[in-house]
Order: C-alpha cells, then sequence, then structure tokens
C-alpha cells in the first residue's frame, strides 16, 4: 500500500479543550468529522498516549477551537507538540471562556460538545460526541491541514492519526 494516498484524504486544524479538576488542558487536533446534523454530532480521534485522552475520559465535556489561516502556529505547536502532564498551554495562550471551557483567542469558530460514545482501536480512542452549542467568532478563512503542511510548513507529531514516517 503506498501511505501517502492517506494525504489526499481533507481536515481541519482544531484544539480540543477540557475542564479537569478546575484546571484547563487540550491539545491539537485535525481528526474531527461532523458524523450527523439532527442531533449535531462529531467523531474526534485521540491517541492513548495523549493526556487530553484520559481528560476527556474524566470531564465528558470538551470546546473545540476551530484555527483560522491567521491562528498563531505557536498555539499549534504549544497545543500540539506539548503535553498537559508537563506544562499550563493555557497560561502560556490566551483566551476565551464558553461554557466554562476554553476557547483559544484566535479561533474563527467554536463548538461545545458533550460525549456520548467511545471506541478504542489500538492506539486511539475514537470518541462520538453531541454538539450541544457552537458559533462563528470571526469571518477568517479555517485553516485546512493541507494549509497547515504546505503554506505553514507545520509538522505533525507520532501521536496524529495521520503520522506517516518521513
Ligand atoms: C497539526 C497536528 C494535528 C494533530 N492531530 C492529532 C489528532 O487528531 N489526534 C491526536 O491524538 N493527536 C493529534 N496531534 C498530536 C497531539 O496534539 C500531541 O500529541 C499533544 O502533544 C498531546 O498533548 P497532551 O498530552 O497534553 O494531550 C496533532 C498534532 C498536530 C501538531
Amino acid at each position: 500500500m503506498d501511505n501517502n494516498v492517506f494525504k489526499n484524504l481533507s481536515y481541519g486544524v482544531y484544539i480540543v479543550s477540557c475542564d479537569i479538576n478546575g484546571k484547563y488542558t487540550g491539545c491539537t487536533v485535525n481528526s474531527i468529522m461532523q458524523i450527523t446534523s439532527e442531533p449535531p454530532s462529531i467523531a474526534l480521534s485521540v491517541n492513548h498516549n495523549n493526556y487530553t485522552n484520559f481528560c476527556l475520559k474524566e470531564s465528558e465535556k470538551f470546546a473545540v477551537s476551530i484555527l483560522s489561516e491567521e491562528s498563531n502556529p505557536i498555539a499549534i505547536g504549544t497545543f500540539g507538540f506539548r503535553s498537559g502532564r508537563d506544562i499550563n498551554k493555557f497560561e502560556i495562550i490566551p483566551y476565551t471562556l464558553y461554557d466554562n471551557l476554553p476557547v483559544v483567542k484566535d479561533a474563527c469558530g467554536y463548538l461545545i460538545c458533550k460525549i456520548t460514545g467511545k471506541t478504542e482501536t489500538q492506539t486511539h480512542t475514537l470518541f462520538i460526541a453531541e454538539v450541544i452549542d457552537g458559533n462563528i467568532l470571526n469571518t477568517k478563512t479555517p485553516m485546512t491541514y493541507s494549509y497547515y503542511h504546505n503554506v505553514i510548513k507545520g509538522k505533525s507529531p507520532k501521536t496524529a492519526p495521520t503520522y506517516i514516517k518521513e
């Protein structure tokens, strides 16, 4: 199989966040897709080794910050290459609270989600969630995963479900 074929699938770039015992944490993800419109629901794949996986299972609710082409790449890197086990990412990256969950300031929209199901794979948990609130925050163009790779020249760590060994 030519694993490069997976590069032809399209995604956005997001920060998933939650509240664990009064502390905010989260990570960068690309693996979000809408699965139904009534009720609105999404799926999200998170690696077992990510602290966010543990926190999502504890908190049952999360926010999705939808990043735009103008979003700060430092936020993508902080949330995507560092662990909430080691640092408080929301001490570094500015945010606004929506429904008591942090959304990064330069997001172009957000979703508030309630986890309704989980399926385990060998490496990742597939979370199914109902979207209970959401809003467009500005008119900036949402960032695609290919924009992140081709224009920003960003990389993805091994924990991303789309990781391909170079
Ligand atoms: C562009 C990008 C996309 C990513 N997509 C995912 C993803 O969909 N699922 C996932 O589990 N990790 C993904 N990651 C990796 C996590 O963000 C990374 O492992 C993070 O450091 C985990 O932090 P945590 O330990 O605080 O949860 C992605 C990283 C980047 C930079």
